[in-house]
C-alpha cells in the first residue's frame, strides 16, 4: 500500500525527532447532543501526508475543521508551530488560515467566471502579491499540474478532474506549509482521482507542504504517508472494529 502505515494513535515522533508544526491534544466538539470528536490527538510534521479515513459521520470533515481553525473545539488544543489557535481572536485565527494554511474541497469551489490561470492568480492578488509575480507563480503551478493547455478554460470547460487541479494549484501557489483537503477525490473517478493525487502529493513533497486530507477512497489514503482513521469521533486501529 505504498509505504502507508495505519496507526493507533496519532500522536507520534518521527525518526529524527523533530516537533510537530501542528499539534493537537484531546479535541473534544459536540453539535447539540452529537458529540462529533470525542478526544482526538493528531500531529502533523513539516512536509508530511496524512489521510483520516473512517465511516461517514465519523467526524473526519469536523476534525480538518478543528486542526484549521475554522471550528473552535469544545476542549483540547491545536498549536500551529509556537502558535496555540485558542489564544488567537477571529481575526487571528483568519489570518493564519489564509497566510499559512491552504484549502482543496470536494468540488474545486472554482469562481465559474473566471479562467483558470485568474482562479489562481486573483487570490495572490489580493493577498498582495505583484502582479508579475502572481502571473509567473499561476502559470509555473499550472504547468507543473498538467493544466498549462487549459489556462484560459472556464472551470465549465474543464473536466472534474482538471478543476481539482486547478483547486490544488490555486492552493500551493499561496505557499502554504500546511494545506487541509476534505475530499480532494470525492467527486472523481478512479483515474482522475489518481491523477489529481499524484499532482497534489508530488508538488506538495517539493515545497515541504503538510498535507491533511479526508478521504473515504483506499486508493487516495495510500499516497499519504499515514493514515489516521477515525471511528465515532475517536482514533482508532485501522481495521479494527472499535
Ligand atoms: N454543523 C453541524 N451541525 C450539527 N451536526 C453536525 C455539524 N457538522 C457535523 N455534524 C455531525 O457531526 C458528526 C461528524 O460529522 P462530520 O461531517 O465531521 O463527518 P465526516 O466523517 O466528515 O462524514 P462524511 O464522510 O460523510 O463527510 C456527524 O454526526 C454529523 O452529523
Ligand atoms: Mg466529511
Amino acid at each position: 500500500m505504498n509505504g502507508v502505515e495505519t496507526i493507533s494513535t496519532s500522536a507520534r515522533a518521527p525518526e529524527d525527532g523533530s516537533a510537530p508544526l501542528l499539534r493537537a491534544r484531546g479535541l473534544r466538539l459536540a453539535f447539540g447532543l452529537t458529540e462529533a470528536l470525542r478526544g482526538i490527538d493528531l500531529d502533523c510534521h513539516a512536509g508530511e501526508i496524512i489521510a483520516v479515513t473512517g465511516p461517514s459521520g465519523s467526524g473526519k470533515s469536523t476534525l480538518l475543521h478543528v486542526l484549521a481553525g475554522v471550528l473552535v473545539p469544545d476542549e483540547g488544543t491545536v498549536d500551529y508551530d509556537t502558535v496555540r489557535l485558542s489564544e488567537l481572536d477571529e481575526a487571528g485565527r483568519s489570518r493564519l488560515r489564509l497566510g499559512t494554511f491552504g484549502f482543496v474541497f470536494q468540488y474545486g469551489q472554482l469562481l465559474p467566471d473566471l479562467s483558470a490561470v485568474d482562479n489562481v492568480t486573483i487570490p495572490l492578488l489580493l493577498a498582495g502579491v505583484r502582479r508579475r509575480e502572481a502571473l509567473r507563480r499561476s502559470d509555473s503551478w499550472l504547468d507543473r499540474l498538467g493544466l498549462a493547455e487549459c489556462s484560459r478554460k472556464l472551470p465549465a470547460q474543464l473536466s472534474g478532474g482538471q478543476a481539482q487541479r486547478v483547486a490544488v494549484a490555486r492552493a500551493l501557489a499561496a505557499q502554504p506549509t500546511v494545506l487541509f483537503a476534505d475530499e480532494p477525490t470525492g467527486s472523481l473517478d478512479s483515474l482522475a482521482a489518481e491523477t489529481v493525487m499524484l499532482a497534489l502529493t508530488e508538488a506538495a513533497r517539493d515545497a515541504n507542504t503538510a498535507v491533511i486530507l479526508t478521504t473515504h477512497d483506499p486508493r487516495t489514503a495510500a499516497f499519504a504517508d499515514w493514515e489516521v482513521v477515525v471511528r465515532d469521533g475517536q482514533t482508532t486501529v485501522g481495521g479494527a472494529d472499535g
